[in-house]
């Protein structure tokens, strides 16, 4: 790709030493990456300085939502170079929320290179501070300045990047309670739960605030009958028996297949246990752990990579603990060996990690 460069003159000259943990998502670099989709094909692309941009009124994705996004991390080794983590899986996934959208694809060739040209930009961003991370946004949205409901002609793919620190200052130490809900649903089969598309994320916000009346964090979503347990809205779900067997929900068109879990899936030998997927009914479930025979639970994605669950609650009040309600063994050991691998100071299957 012939990408052109328009850097900003005053771009950071020194390595980024932040001074206290900076946050997840809340700073920008000093560039982001842009390729316009005109006459059906992907053309112009280029590096221009972070800056608000032009786009039409009537544009398609500000009135119909034909929007989606990508979620991925990179990472310092000791050697003092940026890895990607599994980046190839994000514009794969991409590709897979353009075809539920409408969207034309973009060669994943194209979407790796434009997100390494633009790392090795703003390198100097990455923050020097343990557990840190470039935080890596790419999103394709609707430019089409029309009216009435059918795909945009148009479009554009833009990259940024957001310097993230860890997201447990402590390792992971604190866990959360959901909200079971079975008035608010986040996809039905044949619907947009399998994408990244902007709108499912704006379709839970009303849920994530009734979650947080009950004093839940999150929703955990069940399928539209009810009867079985799906995911959290930025996190796939998970649970983990007393012989340490991890379980991930089974992959559906109502589930978004989280880069996260397949990995897990892929490192039961790293990990030393198994971890496999199955439809989860919810009765059972719920009887499994009240018995003691499921002992963890959690979310896994990308920017928490683990996040412990100690506790559900129902609409009614009921509420539900796993094990004693705190961070158990099997999750502490899949955090601390999940982030070595991701940040070089372990070995992970071949490719996984790819220096920018
Ligand atoms: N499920 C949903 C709905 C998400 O938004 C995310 C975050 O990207 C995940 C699951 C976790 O996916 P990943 O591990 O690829 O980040
Ligand atoms: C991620 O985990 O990377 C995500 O994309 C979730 C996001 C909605 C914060």
């Amino acid at each position: 790709m012939d990408i052109k460069y328009n850097l900003k003159s005053s771009r950071r000259t020194e390595q980024f030493q932040p001074e206290g943990n900076v946050g997840f998502g809340n700073l920008r670099t000093d560039h982001m990456f842009l390729m316009d989709y005109r006459d059906g094909q992907w053309c112009d692309p280029r590096i221009e300085p972070y800056a608000p941009f032009e786009i039409a009124p009537g544009a398609i994705s500000l009135h119909y939502g034909q929007s989606i996004f990508e979620g991925a991390k990179a990472f310092m080794h000791d050697d003092g170079e940026i890895y990607t983590f599994r980046l190839n899986k994000n514009a794969e996934r991409l590709n897979t929320s353009a075809d539920i959208l409408c969207i034309p694809n973009l060669d994943e060739d194209k979407q790796l290179e434009a997100i390494n040209a633009l790392i090795d930009v703003d390198r100097l961003w990455f923050p020097m501070q343990d557990g840190a991370c470039l935080y890596i946004r790419p999103f394709i949205f609707a430019t089409e300045d029309r009216l009435s409901v059918s795909p945009s002609l148009n479009f554009t793919f833009c990259v940024i990047l957001s310097p993230s620190g860890a997201y447990y200052a402590d390792g992971v130490s604190k866990a959360i309670r959901l909200l079971i809900s079975k008035k608010f649903h986040r996809a039905v089969s044949g619907g947009t739960g399998a994408s990244k598309a902007a709108g499912n994320y704006a379709a839970s916000l009303r849920a994530g605030q009734a979650a947080a009346e009950y004093g839940a964090a999150q929703v955990l979503y069940l399928d539209a009958n009810n009867q079985q347990i799906e995911e959290v809205g930025a996190m796939n779900h998970f649970h983990v028996l007393k012989d340490g067997t991890v379980v991930i929900p089974t992959f559906t068109d109502t589930i978004l297949k989280s880069i996260t879990s397949q990995s897990m899936l892929e490192l039961g030998h790293i990990l030393g246990c198994e971890v496999r997927q199955e439809t989860i009914m919810l009765d059972k479930f719920i009887a499994d752990i009240e018995a003691g025979e499921i002992v963890e639970a959690g979310g896994f994605g990308t920017a928490a990579v683990v996040s412990p669950v100690g506790s559900y609650i129902f609409e009614d009040g009921r509420v539900v603990t796993v094990g004693d309600g705190e961070v158990g063994p099997s999750i502490k050991r899949i955090y601390q060996i999940f982030t070595e691998l991701q940040n070089g100071q372990l070995e992970g299957p071949e490719g996984w990690v790819k220096r920018v």
